[in-house]
């Protein structure tokens, strides 16, 4: 209860709260559970599995639909189509790599179709973040290890206050302890105490280690300006940065640059390859190939909150050498 006040004080806006679970995808399962969703979900290919496997968790179908060329997300024009023309209970719209887009448009068309929302922002807490609007919304982060919140395992929900009842029931089996059964069912999805005390104690450092990664962050933007032909956001307060991710002309030109970083000591990863298009268990809306060309292209450079100013030179000499070593212009 404690990390959970100090989490809700922290990153909610009035009237919001927050719900610990046991991780983001427990979380997301939550989520959709508690907001009454049964039927056919909304989700982005271009994600991790994780996204896809909390659909499954609630007892809904998941449903991939391609991303924008642009921020690397579903746009709104696609969801309204696609909440247009399908059958379609809820959307669960991913944040990519926790980077903040503007989501507003997308909380709209959920409202004119009746459809529930719920934002799959596992890297994003940190970042400032606008206020829920009115209606069934909800935002869910993971404190993974590999998260820039990291506890070793953990999810936090963002929710209206008063949807908190019908979150903990949710991970909780569908019990609320003094209450009786609300027609629901629930998971175990509980983050435990100890978790929770990890968190606390994270949380009177995490100013600092927010500043470490946005250091190096705003060195990497710096090096990127000398190289062409690459996309990559350069705001920093957009994001509290697990990853700094830069997308190539071509995936034979990911595929140069991994090795050569790799040669040099420097672990690069391709996120997310393979997209959900055909994932088990994953219906199509239609053909994902702007999910399909950015997971080819997808290069993610190392982010950590207790990054030294030495190893950010080290990490840019390697990614300036490495990419310098390959031609940067569409195959
Ligand atoms: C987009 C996305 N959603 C959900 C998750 C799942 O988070 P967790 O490991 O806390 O269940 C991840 C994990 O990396 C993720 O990247």
């Amino acid at each position: 209860m404690q990390f959970e006040n100090a989490l809700t004080e922290r990153y909610c806006a009035p009237g919001e709260a927050i719900t610990l679970a046991a991780n983001a995808t427990a979380g997301i399962a939550a989520a959709l559970i508690a907001l009454g969703v049964k039927g056919n979900v909304l989700i982005p290919a271009f994600t991790f599995p994780a996204t896809l496997s909390a659909v499954v968790m609630a007892g809904a179908r998941p449903w991939v639909l391609d991303v924008d060329t642009e921020t690397w997300g579903i746009s709104a024009d696609a969801l309204e189509q696609a909440l247009r023309t399908g059958n379609h209970e809820a959307a669960l719209v991913v944040v990519p790599f926790g980077v903040r887009i503007d989501l507003r448009r997308h909380f709209e068309a959920c409202t004119r179709y009746g459809a529930a929302l719920v934002v799959d922002n596992a890297p994003g807490l940190g970042a400032a973040a606008a206020p829920l609007p009115a209606g069934r919304f909800m935002e869910v982060y993971s404190l993974h290890a590999t998260k820039p919140f990291a506890i070793g395992e953990g999810g936090a929900i963002r929710a209206h206050r008063g949807e908190s009842e019908l979150l903990r029931r949710a991970l909780n089996f569908g019990l609320l302890r003094g209450a009786p059964p609300n027609g629901t069912w629930g998971i175990n999805g509980k983050m435990p105490e100890i978790s929770a005390a990890v968190g606390l104690a994270v949380l009177e450092d995490f100013g600092a280690m927010l500043a470490a990664r946005r250091r190096a962050v705003s060195r990497y933007i710096a090096a990127m300006r000398a190289h062409s032909g690459l996309a990559y956001v350069d705001e920093l307060d957009r994001s509290p940065w697990q990853t700094f991710p830069v997308l190539l002309p071509s995936a034979e030109m990911l595929d140069e640059f991994i090795a050569r970083a790799a040669a040099a000591g420097l672990e690069i990863r391709n996120c997310h390859r393979p997209t959900l298009e055909d994932w088990p268990g994953a219906t199509k809306t239609g053909p994902c190939p702007v999910s399909s060309s950015l997971s080819q292209r997808m290069a993610c450079i190392p982010v950590y909150s207790d990054i030294t100013r030495r190893e950010i030179s080290t990490i840019i000499g390697i990614v300036d050498a490495s990419l310098a070593g390959i031609s940067l212009h569409p195959a």
